[in-house]
């Protein structure tokens, strides 16, 4: 199988994202993970469009961007423009999903919907055969560092069992706690990409540990 990893900013030296962007690529993480927050969906507030732009300056990167904003309809315009080549939204927003996975799609980019720990596997049924990608959330979303959440494993599984009926290519990426020790539960589970911040950001070696993941 054909792990792909994304590095969270979140989990970088937030003064120095530009080379800590260069530093995951090279590294060999396929894609930058983007992680939004508007202090209202969540009650913490990361990074905008504005800052994504900036970092996209220092490299071709693959923008894996993660909207945990109320009302990501309203931030599809500057994601598309700011170099965004996945847009996940929650499930668990204002936005109409059908609405903003249409609009993304027609700027060319890959659509994602996420779903926090307890939200059922269910509720993206209905989109998966029009859905690039389902991001399973593994701890509560808002912050970097947290443990991973053991319950949410019988959910990836789920969402594999019926996204190989109904969506093959579907990808499920998973978010929060992802170190070495977890890695292996989640691919096990059907996880195709791996987001990890405080564990790649925080290894001595983060080519080593992205191989690590990646095992
Ligand atoms: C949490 C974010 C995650 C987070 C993952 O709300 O969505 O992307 O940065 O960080 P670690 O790997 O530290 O759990
Ligand atoms: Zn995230």
């Amino acid at each position: 199988m054909n792990i792909k990893i994304s590095a969270s900013m979140l989990g970088a030296e937030l003064s120095e994202l530009g080379s800590e962007a260069v530093r995951a690529k090279e590294s060999g993480s396929d894609w930058i993970h983007f992680d939004v927050m508007d202090g209202k969906f969540v009650d913490n507030i990361s990074f905008g469009a504005s800052v994504q732009q900036a970092i996209s300056r220092k490299g071709d990167f693959f923008f894996d961007t993660h909207l945990m904003v109320s009302r990501p309809d309203q931030q599809l315009g500057y994601f598309i423009k700011s170099g965004s080549k996945m847009i996940t939204f929650h499930i668990e927003s204002e936005s109409d999903a059908d609405h903003t996975i249409n609009v993304i799609h027609r700027a060319g980019l890959m659509a994602g919907i996420a779903i926090k720990p307890t939200t059922p596997a269910e509720s993206v049924f209905p989109f998966l055969e029009k859905l690039d990608m389902v991001l399973v959330m593994t701890v509560e979303p808002g912050y970097g560092g947290q443990g991973f959440l053991n319950y949410t494993l019988p959910k990836i599984k789920k969402i594999r069992e019926r996204a190989d009926e109904v969506r093959p290519s579907l990808m499920i990426e998973v978010d929060g706690g992802i170190n070495a020790d977890t890695a292996p539960l989640v691919i096990e589970a059907g996880a195709d990409v791996l987001v990890s911040g405080t564990y790649l950001f925080g290894a001595s070696d983060m080519k080593k540990a992205i191989q690590a993941l990646k095992a």
